[in-house]
């Protein structure tokens, strides 16, 4: 018989639900939340309250493109965190009604670690290859930056993460000072195609070891606004593409910096991406040039698994079925989950 796992997230602002069938992703759903681009970030009331509107219709969606019926479905794997803890206790209330209803074992997973996993959930048909043990992963969000040794499925050691805020943070918050929309990745992103990355040298990070920090480069952003408005109001208007080119470039520099730092002190070869940062065309890019500069084996998954999504969840999920690690019915949330 099939193992199928149902898989929850709901951890930030994405609503998403997921059927792994044997390790073979079979349906992903995911309803992002629009409310929060007025206010330039996540507004954490108003992503538990959408979660709860979400939820059920998102999950419902995943069942019926599975072509399963939900009595088929042999378990269930929420993120337990960290998070936001209003949203993540929306998908594991859930997990836990729909666990009960069905009498079905529950399975929690650390939403880094299923980032990190996203990269053995294949679609049906399409023949991609797996990174062996043990590799590196960038994983990069609007909450993360970090570098993990990954020794086995749930074997990680976090070997360099950020000081301050994330590599996504840093998109989000500069492009909130130019005006543009909330995630400010995506857009920044767009802009860069068409513009100089020399243009601008913003400041970079002097931090030991493997560790990054960003804020410094937000403030320095930010500073060269403020002295350029003052001969031209709409300086940002006027320079958009090549602010966007030169910010991006600097962001893609300190990762890949750090990242064949990490190379060079662990051995280790193999590298992944992960997170919604992951999703970036220079990163992208940059990461596959250097890779085959330096003789490095680098994983590049869809877009549409780095950002959040619920196939990582039921992923690894499924690799704890397989261990039978299954969670108790009083397990909380936890925020600041670690692993
Ligand atoms: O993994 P994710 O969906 O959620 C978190 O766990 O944070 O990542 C969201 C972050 C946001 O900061 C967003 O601006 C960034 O990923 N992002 C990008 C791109 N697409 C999403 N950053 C740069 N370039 C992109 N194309
Ligand atoms: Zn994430």
């Amino acid at each position: 018989m099939k193992v199928n796992i149902l898989g929850i997230e709901s951890s930030c602002d994405d609503t998403s639900a997921a059927i792994v069938s044997d390790g073979i992703l079979l349906s992903n759903v995911i309803a992002s939340q629009a409310v929060h681009s007025a206010y330039g970030g996540v507004v954490p009331e108003l992503a538990s309250r959408a979660h709860q509107q979400n939820i059920i219709p998102v999950v419902d969606q995943a069942i019926k493109q599975s072509g399963l019926g939900k009595d088929e479905i042999t378990a269930v794997a929420f993120t337990r965190g960290p998070g936001l803890l209003g949203s993540l206790l929306v998908g594991t209330s859930f997990a836990k009604g729909f666990a009960l209803a069905g009498n079905i074992p529950m399975i929690e997973v650390n939403h880094l670690q299923g980032h990190v996993l996203s990269q053995f959930v294949h679609e049906q048909g399409k023949d991609v290859k797996n990174p062996t043990f043990p590799f590196l992963t960038l994983l990069v969000s609007g909450g993360h930056t970090q570098i993990i040794l990954v020794k086995d499925y749930f074997d990680m050691e976090i070997i360099g993460t950020t000081i301050d805020d994330a590599a996504g943070e840093a998109f989000d918050k500069c492009a909130k000072v130019m005006g543009l929309g909330y995630p400010g990745g995506p857009i920044i992103d767009k802009h860069a195609h068409q513009g100089n990355h020399d243009a601008y040298q913003f400041a970079r990070p002097n931090i030991k070891g493997l560790d990054f920090s960003f804020s410094g480069l937000k403030t320095s952003f930010l500073y060269t606004l403020r002295d350029a408005m003052v001969d031209d109001p709409d300086y940002i208007e006027h320079h958009i593409d090549d602010l966007c080119a030169s910010l991006q470039y600097t962001i893609v520099s300190i990762l890949i910096d750090k990242l064949a730092k990490a190379v060079k002190q662990t051995g280790i070869r193999q590298i992944t991406i992960g997170g919604g940062v992951a999703a970036n065309s220079e990163l992208r890019d940059t990461l596959t040039e250097v890779a085959r500069r330096r003789g490095w084996t680098v994983f590049i998954p869809e877009r549409k698994y780095t950002t959040d999504n619920a196939a990582m969840i039921a992923g690894a999920g499924y690799y704890k079925y397989l261990r039978g690690e299954f969670a108790s019915m009083d397990l909380a949330p936890d925020a600041r989950l670690k692993f």
